[in-house]
């Protein structure tokens, strides 16, 4: 097996910086792919809490002006992840949020912010490191994805290059005038190169230049070269439908292990799953809710944004209260929705529970203490919540679209017996869909045999990534030999 070397690109990585599972998908894959022979270094922008968390932090480049200010490589690690971490001060040296500022708005600066992050990759990508020079740039998401640009417009030698799309709602654009500030040259500012409806987008130019593109489940694969799905770039996908493939995500089984989770009031596991009543009734009382244990407790851990299609859970409250169900909400995001939950949990105490914020063990107790946990999202690219619930017995109860569907198998389509169905999915993403699936649960629930081993095939399902990294594997080995043959 030779040894392929990967440097992936991206803007977030678990445990340092997150505000989704685009960081919890780049700080577990390297790691499990060291099995399948690749070595991977990932190069981070240098906010504030990655220069804390480097440890040996080595100067490998000092660059005077680089995007406007002095600028750094520097090399280290952090726990099993190599990193590079490009500190320039005047691009990343500020505090929370890494897109927005304290008030929530993007950046302005964010388009020479990215740029910077996507050139100093090329630079490596081209042999500025010599002990490291790669034989893969793996671009992730928008923030990425002008550093196939560079590498394609350049006509030096240059590694093989791959694009994932986490999510093509979030593109990066930018206006035309921008175009020198980026370093991009005149003639990029094509329909075959950057340029995207009169502007410059990241994304676009990711898709168009990376010799690979990949997505994060083959639902959404198929579903991003769609009109309706590709949110504008369906066409571009479609050209390129040869290049792109769908690799589902995986969790780190080691951070979401209910056998020794330090955040659970009680450990359990697929063949003990019985102190999952001790979970249910300590996040009742935490929250606030009535510790009953026959009310099916229905879990959400999710941004609050159209996406996630909360609106319409918001909606069936009534279905929630007359079934007898109960909610615990986490979740932080759009205004609207925050009020509208807290106003609910205010009308509803004992019923409905809220918190608004971002809290990791919280969100541990609920997989391990919900009896149910919903994803109505009107679009998923894969989705990882789900694939915590299945680990830790709370039986999903999703919307049938991207890796939601490939993910959750529906118990009336497959029946509970046989082990293959997991939860409940329903389509089309409205209120009176959703409406529906939260009954059937409830019927379901009252026949606890048939809802236990809906909850064991959940729980003995294959989450991790290991044979989803090999599959990584597989295609960085590909490009890297196509490219040979060229
Ligand atoms: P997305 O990346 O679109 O937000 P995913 O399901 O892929 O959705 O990943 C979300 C990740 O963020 C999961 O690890 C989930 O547990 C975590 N998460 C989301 N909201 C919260 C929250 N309010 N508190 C703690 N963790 C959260
Ligand atoms: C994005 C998507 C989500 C996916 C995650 C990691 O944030 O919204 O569905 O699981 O990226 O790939």
């Amino acid at each position: 097996m030779t040894q392929v070397r990967v440097l992936a690109v991206v803007s977030e990585i678990y445990p340092i910086v997150k505000t989704g599972g685009l960081a919890d998908v780049v700080g577990a894959l390297p790691i499990a792919l060291r099995a399948d022979g690749i070595e991977t270094r990932t190069l981070v922008p240098g906010y504030p809490d990655v220069i804390k968390a480097l440890v040996v932090a080595e100067e490998l480049l000092h660059v005077p002006d680089f995007f406007g200010g002095p600028a750094r490589l520097l090399g280290g690690s952090h726990g099993s992840l190599d990193l590079f971490v490009l500190d320039a001060p005047h691009l990343y040296a500020r505090p929370g949020n890494p897109y927005v500022t304290p008030d929530g708005i993007d950046w302005p600066d964010n388009g020479m912010r990215f740029a910077a992050l996507s050139k100093m990759a090329a630079e490596i990508g081209q042999g500025a490191i010599p002990s490291f020079v790669p034989d893969v740039l793996h671009a992730h998401d928008w923030q990425a994805g002008l550093a196939p640009a560079y590498l394609h417009l350049t006509h030096r030698p240059r590694p093989a290059t791959v694009m994932t799309v986490h999510n093509l709602a979030y593109q990066g654009r930018f206006p035309h005038h921008m175009l020198a500030a980026f370093g991009l040259p005149p003639e990029s500012f094509s329909i075959h190169g950057v340029e995207y409806y009169g502007a410059i987008s990241f994304l676009k130019a990711g898709l168009q230049f990376a010799d690979r593109i990949t997505t994060v489940s083959p639902t959404y694969a198929r579903e991003i070269q769609t009109d309706e799905g590709g949110m504008g770039l369906g066409g571009l996908l479609r050209e390129r439908s040869q290049v792109l493939s769908g690799i589902l995500n995986g969790i780190d089984i080691s951070v979401w292990d209910p056998e020794i989770d330090p955040d659970i009031a009680a450990r359990f596991s697929a063949t003990e799953p019985a102190p999952r009543a001790v979970n249910k009734l300590a996040l009742q009382r935490r929250l606030g809710l009535d510790p009953s244990p026959n009310a099916l407790l229905l879990g959400v851990v999710s941004r609050l944004s159209w996406q996630k299609g909360l609106d319409i859970l918001l909606e069936n409250v009534p279905t929630i209260l007359g079934e007898g169900m109960q909610l615990a909400l986490l979740g932080s995001g759009d205004a609207d929705l925050q009020q509208g939950y807290q106003a609910a949990a205010k009308a509803h105490a004992g019923r409905i529970a809220v918190v608004i914020g971002y809290d990791e063990a919280l969100a541990h107790l609920i997989q391990a203490g919900a009896d149910a946990l919903a994803v109505p999202s009107r679009f998923e690219p894969c989705g990882l919540t789900q694939l915590c619930a299945l680990r830790y017995g709370a039986v999903p109860i999703v919307s049938q679209v991207g890796g939601l569907a490939d993910t959750v198998m529906d118990a009336g389509e497959a029946g509970t017996a046989g082990g293959v169905a997991t939860g409940f999915t329903f389509g089309p993403v409205t209120a009176e869909a959703l409406d529906g699936a939260l009954r059937r649960a409830n019927i379901l629930w009252q026949d606890r045999p048939a809802w236990r081993s809906l909850q064991t095939n959940g729980m003995s399902t294959d989450v991790s990534w290991r044979n989803r990294a090999s599959r990584y594997a597989a295609l960085y080995r590909d490009v890297v030999a196509g490219r040979r043959n060229q």
